[in-house]
């Protein structure tokens, strides 16, 4: 099979679960010859080696596995990120999460964070190459998570910068920090998802409880306790008012909510 041929088969595979069949095909095709995009235009009539391996990425992806497994890798923020099965797949609304806590940094002067939750690495690492003086600590209940976001840590050579603890919550955690972020599971346990996310992706880095926002409202209350001066939360669409309610019961300075692009409300950020 030439490379013309084989973007026109994988397209017809991919039909029926991609949105755009022909643009994965290509990009799948270019993982597995290690070329650029351009190359496969050049030389359609050129024969594609090892054709069943392809047919094997084709057949993963046909299956509803995310892309970003098959090729190990995520586009995020400013950087690529190595992934795989047994971390989250990071999500472009996090980006915003980045940015809201990016403000309060430079505002604020902050030099100490802790991230619950840093699967990846994603959050973290983007934090320390925009602030190279911050100190962060990092922790997970995941050791898979944790090592892939060790592999990123030292790719991007942040060793010294971000400390990884595996603990629930923080746990253990005994330093100080004026800030806490995290971007926690929040999706309610019997809520269905797409076969994509719910047959790939770790269940423990997406069910927050039975209602959803168990684990955000423990992150408030250890905040308190902690008396950090702010904390920065990833958040679903539909928490705003019950977080809205909780924090009535709780002695804070300000709330900030915040959106995403599609204006659907996305997160939090509370000055104690
Ligand atoms: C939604 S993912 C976010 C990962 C990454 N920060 C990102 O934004 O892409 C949530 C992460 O929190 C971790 N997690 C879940 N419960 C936790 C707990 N009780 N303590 C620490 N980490 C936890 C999961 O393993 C997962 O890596």
């Amino acid at each position: 099979m030439n490379i013309k041929e084989a973007i026109l088969w994988a397209s017809n595979e991919l039909a029926l679960i991609c949105e755009r069949p022909v643009f994965e095909a290509q990009l799948l095709l270019c993982h597995h010859l290690n070329c650029q995009k351009v190359f496969l235009f050049s030389n359609e009539e050129t024969d594609v080696k090892n054709i069943e391996t392809f047919k094997d990425i084709i057949a993963r992806r046909k299956n509803s596995e995310p892309y970003e497994y098959i090729v190990n890798s995520v586009s995020f923020y400013d950087i690529d990120l190595f992934v795989e099965q047994g971390v989250l797949i990071p999500r472009p609304e996090t980006e915003l999460l980045i940015d809201e806590v990016s403000r309060i940094i430079e505002q604020e002067k902050i030099t100490t964070i802790a991230e619950i939750g840093i699967g990846s690495g994603a959050i973290s690492i983007v934090l320390a190459r925009k602030f190279p003086n911050l100190k962060i600590i990092s922790t997970d209940i995941s050791k898979s998570a944790l090592e892939i976001a060790k592999k990123n840590i030292e790719h991007f050579g942040l060793k010294d910068q971000i400390k990884l603890i595996h603990t629930n919550l923080l746990d253990d955690v005994e330093v100080d920090f004026d800030m806490i972020v995290s971007n926690p599971p929040y999706i309610a346990d019997d809520f269905i998802l797409d076969k994509n996310v719910i047959d790939f992706e770790p269940k423990e880095a997406l069910f927050g409880g039975v209602v959803g926002d168990e684990l955000l409202k423990e992150i408030i209350d250890l905040a308190k306790i902690k008396k950090v001066k702010f904390l920065a939360c990833e958040m679903g669409y539909d928490q705003k008012y019950p977080i809205g309610e909780y924090l009535k019961q709780i002695n804070v300075n300000s709330v900030k909510f915040y959106t995403d692009l599609a204006r659907l409300d996305r997160g939090f950020i509370i000055k104690f």
